[in-house]
C-alpha cells in the first residue's frame, strides 16, 4: 500500500571506524541504490545516555556525517538529516507515549542490559526507558517498512511493529467499527465466538502469531458470514481497518567480521580501532605493531593463523592466493610476521584512499555538508509532516 522505504539512524558518538564501515556503512551504500533511503543522525538518542555531556554532540554529528559521505553514502541518492531538526519525531513520540504500556518498555531487552552495562550512570530516567519508543517514532513517522539494524536492535523493530499495530487498532477504523465487529462475533455461535475472543486477546496482548493464524483458520471455516462481517472480523483480529502507521521489518545486517587490532570486536571502548579517516602513517604503524600468534616468538618458530588477529584481517581483505600464502608461510615459518602484514596494510590503505579523497572536499568546504543536511532535513520534514497530519486527524487533534 505504501511504497518501499528504508530508514536507519546512528548515534553521534565520535569518529567512525572500519568496524562501522564493514558492519553498517557498506550496507547503506548498497541499499541507497536499491531503495529510497533516509539516514539520520540520532542526536536525541545520544542524549538518552549522555545527557550530562551535551557539548560533544555537535562536533560528533558533523564528523559523523563526513564519515558517511567519505564511506560513499551519496546525498543525491539518500536523504541525510539530523533528528533534532525534525521536531515532528518528538510530537509523534509524545502522542505514542499516551498509548504505550509501561510493561512493553520495561520488557525491551536493551533496557536492563544497557543499565547494567553503564551502571556508573543513572539511567533510571524517563527518556532512557522511552528510548525504544522514540526509535519507533523515528521509523513510523516515515512509514519506513525496512530498517537495517544489527541483531541487538531487532527487538526495537519488533516493538515498533507492536506500537504501529496498537495505534492502528485504536485510531484506524470506522466510527462504529467496534460495535459492528462485536455483533459479527456473536454470529459465529457461542463456542466459536469464545475461541475467537481468546485468540484475538492472545495475539493483541502477547503478539502470538500462532494465535492469529488459528483465528484466521477459524474465520475461513465459519459459514453464513456476510462479506462485510468477515472483513470486520479479520480487521478486528489485527485491530485495524485502516493502516495509518506501517509495521516495519528489520533488515538484519550480518554481524561484521571486522575484528579489532587485538582480535576482539572492533570498538572504541576496547581501544583497538582504525578510524575511517586515519592517516596512512598511523594505519601502517598500528598494523605493524599488531599482536600476532603469541607462540611465534622468533622468526623461525612456526605459527598458527587461527591464533592470530592478523589472519582475521586477511579474511576480510585478502584473496584466495594471498590467504594460502599466509597459511602455508605461517605454519612453516616460511614468512615473517611483518611480511605477512604487508598485504593487509596495502589493502586497508587502498580501501581508505577514496574515503580520504571524498572527505577532503567536505573538510575544505564545510558549507557543503551543512547544505546537504539542510536539504535532507527539509525533505524529512515534508515527509514527516504528512504522516503527522494523518496521525492528528486519526486522534482527533486536527481542530482549528
Ligand atoms: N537505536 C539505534 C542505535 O542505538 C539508533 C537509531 C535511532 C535507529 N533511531 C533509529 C536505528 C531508527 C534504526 C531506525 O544504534
Ligand atoms: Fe599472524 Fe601472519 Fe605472523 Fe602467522 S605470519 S603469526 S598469520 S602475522
Amino acid at each position: 500500500m505504501y511504497a518501499e522505504r528504508v530508514l536507519s539512524g546512528m548515534r553521534p558518538t565520535g569518529r567512525l571506524h572500519l568496524g562501522h564501515y564493514h558492519g553498517v556503512l557498506r550496507n547503506w551504500v548498497k541499499l541507497q541504490n536499491e531503495y529510497p533511503c533516509l539516514f539520520f543522525v540520532a542526536d536525541w538518542h545520544a542524549l538518552t545516555t549522555t545527557y550530562d555531556e551535551p557539548g560533544t554532540i555537535e562536533e560528533n554529528a558533523w564528523e559523523m556525517v563526513i564519515d558517511w559521505l567519505a564511506a560513499g553514502v551519496d546525498p543525491s541518492l539518500a536523504t541525510l538529516f539530523i533528528q533534532s531538526r525534525v521536531p515532528e519525531h518528538a510530537e509523534l513520540h509524545l502522542l505514542l507515549s499516551m498509548m504505550t504500556p509501561l510493561g512493553w518498555l520495561e520488557r525491551v531487552p536493551t533496557y536492563k542490559d544497557q543499565q547494567e552495562k553503564l551502571e556508573h550512570k543513572d539511567l533510571s530516567t524517563y527518556g532512557f526507558l522511552g528510548y525504544p519508543l522514540l526509535q519507533s517514532a523515528d521509523i513510523l513517522i516515515y512509514r519506513a517498512n525496512r530498517v537495517p539494524v544489527g541483531e541487538d536492535q531487532v527487538p526495537h523493530i519488533e516493538f515498533s511493529r507492536e506500537i504501529a499495530r496498537r495505534f492502528n487498532h485504536l485510531y484506524g477504523r470506522e466510527a462504529d467499527f467496534e460495535e459492528k465487529a462485536r455483533e459479527a462475533v456473536k454470529k459465529l455461535g457461542a463456542k466459536r465466538a469464545k475461541l475467537y475472543e481468546q485468540l484475538r486477546t492472545r495475539f493483541q496482548q502477547e503478539g502470538d502469531h500462532q494465535a492469529l493464524e488459528r483465528a484466521h483458520a477459524l474465520l475461513e471455516e465459519a459459514q453464513n458470514l456476510s462479506m462485510g462481517d468477515r472483513e470486520r472480523l479479520f480487521g478486528f483480529l489485527e485491530g485495524s481497518s485502516k493502516m495509518i502507521l506501517v509495521e516495519p521489518d528489520a533488515l538484519l545486517t550480518e554481524a561484521a567480521k571486522m575484528p579489532g587490532l587485538d582480535g576482539q570486536k572492533m570498538s572504541k571502548s576496547y581501544n583497538n580501532t582504525i578510524s575511517l579517516r586515519e592517516s596512512a602513517d598511523s594505519v601502517t604503524k598500528k598494523i605493524r605493531t599488531m599482536q600476532t600468534d603469541p607462540a611465534r616468538v622468533r622468526r623461525t618458530d612456526p605459527g598458527d593463523p587461527d591464533k592470530c588477529p592478523v589472519w582475521q584481517f586477511h579474511l576480510v581483505y585478502s584473496d584466495e592466493s594471498t590467504k594460502q600464502w599466509v597459511q602455508q608461510g605461517c605454519r612453516s615459518a616460511g614468512i615473517g610476521c611483518i611480511e605477512c602484514k604487508h598485504p593487509v596494510i596495502d589493502a586497508v590503505l587502498k580501501e581508505q584512499e577514496p574515503m580520504h579523497e571524498r572527505a577532503q572536499t567536505y573538510i575544505d568546504d564545510p558549507t557543503l555538508v551543512r547544505n546537504i543536511i539542510a536539504d535532507g532535513c527539509e525533505r524529512a520534514r515534508k515527509l514527516s509532516s504528512e504522516t503527522m497530519r494523518d496521525v492528528r486527524e486519526a486522534i482527533g487533534l486536527n481542530y482549528a
